[in-house]
């Protein structure tokens, strides 16, 4: 689907009340199994397909369709980037004649409004399908349900709601994007079991092991942007590439107010992945200039605040941004509301330090009450090393 001109054309019949309930489910709900097992594993193969496009769809989502016809798959699609067709699309193309009578499974409610492309909707019907098995429903509240309702209309069998939970996870950034209207803010760090993100000096390569690294490799592949301070840029050189042959980099993003950064940077090597200095307006011109030479695209915002950058980057299209800075900036992040979702890497070592950065900086809190606690928390092993996933309450 796409989602710019959407919310003029949508067919909106269906009440609020039904609304909300399409759209907000609790976690034990989206838990309860729909479908048979071969309904939830035909869905797994529709988030395998839409993950072969991982980090190059937004501001679309990660879409991926799996035609079937007596019990075989018959055709296969997943959505590649924005402007191009959707998956169902390409599923229906892959199965011709066969698509006539079969189950179309999808991880997104298929369109119902002329975007760049005509509504998929229109493609399943002029198809001939019988059933149509949907993950979830388009989260955008004026579009939902729309496209089940166009099916049904003319006698199409629609099931929803299979395999939600995971439908969910993989679109989570576009899903937040729709709703908030800013891409999902993810903070991502590495700590030492006493809560160090470097040492005193600033030293911080590596906190953790190779393994963990990778997951990082991997989260960047799946995001639009990733963020660090100027600080990190002076103290670290790093790369924030995906480090994998063929996967997407992101956009590399540094904010930096004063402009004072170093001549030589791994960022500034644009030839692997682009990179997007954020600054205050009349920062540093000369270097400005240099940065802008080698190809490096600078952008004015004021004021340069996490939240303004948040904003800049949803005109941008973007869907989710990794916040892979230090301490400071973290605070900053979070203080205006910029980060959702915490994934911190906890490395069994012990730097000490009592001067030693840590991941979030001052919020201003006094009282433990005030802290922050994270909900739907998932703890991993990765090596040696342990990944506390979570998630902020979302502010009122
Ligand atoms: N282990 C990890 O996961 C990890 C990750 C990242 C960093 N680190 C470590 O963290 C340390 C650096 O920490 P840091 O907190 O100084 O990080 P930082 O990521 O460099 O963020 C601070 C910098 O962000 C810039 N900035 C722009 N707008 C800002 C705003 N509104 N609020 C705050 N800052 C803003 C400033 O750059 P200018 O000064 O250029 O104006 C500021 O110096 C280093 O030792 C690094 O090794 C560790
Ligand atoms: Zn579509």
């Amino acid at each position: 689907m796409d989602n710019s001109p959407v919310v003029a054309q949508a067919d909106v019949s269906l009440s609020n009340s039904l609304l909300v309930s399409l759209t907000a489910k609790s976690d034990s709900q989206l838990q309860q199994k729909v479908g048979t097992d071969f309904d939830r594993a035909m869905m797994q193969r529709c988030l395998e397909l839409a993950r072969r496009a991982l980090g190059r769809t937004s501001p679309n989502p990660l879409v991926g369709a799996v035609v079937v016809k007596d019990g075989e798959i018959v055709g296969e699609g997943f959505h590649p980037r924005a402007g191009e067709p959707h998956a169902e699309v390409f599923a229906l193309k892959a199965a011709g004649a066969n698509a006539r009578g079969a189950t179309v499974y999808v991880n997104l409610e298929p369109c119902n409004h002329y975007g760049r492309t005509p509504p998929c909707s229109e493609a399943l019907i002029a198809a001939g399908v019988a059933k149509v098995v949907v993950g979830m429903v388009d989260p955008n509240p004026l579009v939902a349900g729309g496209g089940i309702a166009r099916l049904r209309a003319v006698g199409i069998e629609v099931l929803v709601g299979v395999e939600e939970a995971d439908c969910r996870k993989l679109n989570e950034g576009f899903i937040h994007r729709i709703l908030y209207k800013r891409p999902l803010g993810i903070l991502k760090y590495a700590m030492t079991l006493d809560g160090k993100i470097a040492t005193t000096n600033g030293h911080s390569a590596w906190v953790t092991n190779q393994e963990a690294r990778s997951v990082v490799h991997q989260m960047r592949a799946a995001c639009d942007a990733v963020i660090v301070g100027g600080n990190t840029v002076r103290l670290d050189n790093p790369r924030l590439t995906s480090h994998q042959q063929e996967a997407h980099n992101p956009l590399r993003v540094v904010m930096s107010r004063s402009l004072n950064l170093p001549e030589e940077a791994n960022l500034w090597q644009t030839k692997e992945a682009p990179t997007l200095v954020l600054t205050e307006v009349g920062a540093n011109p000369i270097f400005r200039e240099q940065l802008l030479k080698q190809g490096v695209e600078v952008v004015e915002l004021s004021p340069l605040t996490p939240e303004r950058a948040m904003a800049y980057l949803y005109e941008r299209g973007f869907c989710s941004v990794l916040w892979e800075c230090g301490g400071t900036l973290a605070a900053s992040a979070i203080a205006q509301g910029a980060v959702q979702k915490v994934l911190a890497f906890i490395a069994p070592k012990i730097i000490g330090g009592s001067n030693a950065p840590t991941p979030v900086g001052d919020l201003g809190f006094t009282t433990m009450t005030e802290a922050l606690s994270l909900e739907s928390v998932q703890v991993r092993v990765v090596g040696a090393d342990c990944l506390i996933e979570g998630y902020l309450p979302l502010r009122q």
